[in-house]
């Protein structure tokens, strides 16, 4: 298949309300991370259903260690060119720390600011009964909500750094009661990160959202990766997520044929020259 053909069966456009169909038909659903319009329209013609404009862009593109200092300015134009790219997927940004926390007044003027500056179709915030508010006004104001629950990367400092999160009987009552707060605050979805197998399994059967998983197990309605990692960009990847390419190394090839070809002047020969 060439790039930026689409080999995918489905919906023309992925919208909000094929999310909850997919669910109900027991279909999954494929969501990977992008930043940018290149990686965006390639995982467009792939036949991903949910492009996630994460504020992983901190981490991943913009060389910070966690995604604390990532700003809605960060945001705005990697969510545009990717809602530009995207023919079918489902864009879903990321609001960022900092941007949604103080209260639902606050969550619904950045909310609005990055749909009216990107075209993306749904905006993400992490947090379960705290954030309920926020998923409220902002889906009262027609901007449908992805929310993010276990391990929340805004709060890890709070948390210990990445890791598994619900495990025992009270922090699985916990992640249940913020499942049921988010999804009766109107949220489209809800991420599971780092959860254990069995407790993702028994909130996507509590839900009637999907469950989109990382690190969360094949129960989830759907599962979402960062680009990144599922393409092998870097040396390491986080333990749940599946290399199924080595670009970072096919990368650096390249660069280094480049670099000699250049040194050497094989490059450019007359192929890639004008006649006069
Ligand atoms: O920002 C991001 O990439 C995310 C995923 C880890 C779900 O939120």
């Amino acid at each position: 298949m060439s790039a930026h053909t689409s080999p995918t069966q489905g919906p023309k456009r992925v919208r909000v309300h094929h999310l909850a169909e997919a669910k109900a038909r027991g279909e999954k659903l494929a969501m990977l991370t992008a930043y940018d319009a290149v990686t965006a329209a390639i995982f467009d013609a792939a036949g991903m259903d949910i492009l996630l404009v994460g504020d992983s862009i901190g981490n991943v593109m913009h060389g910070h260690a966690t995604t604390i200092p990532v700003t809605v300015g960060d945001m705005i134009p990697a969510a545009r060119a990717v809602a530009r790219a995207a023919k079918r997927a489902f864009v879903v940004i990321d609001l960022p720390f900092g941007s949604y926390e103080a209260g639902p007044q606050q969550a619904l003027e950045t909310a609005v600011r990055v749909f009216k500056e990107t075209g993306a179709d749904a905006v993400k915030l992490e947090g379960g009964v705290r954030s309920a508010p926020q998923i409220r006004a902002l889906t009262d104001a027609g901007i449908p909500v992805v929310a993010h629950l276990g391990y929340t990367p805004q709060s890890e400092n709070l948390l210990g750094g990445p890791r598994v999160q619900g495990r025992g009987d009270s922090a699985v009552e916990s992640l249940a009661a913020d499942a049921q707060a988010v999804e009766e605050a109107g949220a489209v979805a809800v991420v599971l990160e780092m959860v254990p197998v069995d407790v993702a399994a028994r909130i996507t059967e509590i839900v009637r959202i999907p469950t989109i998983g990382i690190g969360a197990g094949p129960h989830c309605d759907g599962q979402v990766l960062v680009w990144t990692d599922m393409a092998g960009m870097t040396s390491w990847s986080p333990r749940f997520a599946r290399r199924y390419a080595e670009l970072g190394v096919a990368l650096q090839q390249a660069a280094e044929d480049y670099v000699s070809e250049v040194k050497d002047s094989s490059f450019p020969d007359a192929e890639h020259s004008f006649d006069k």
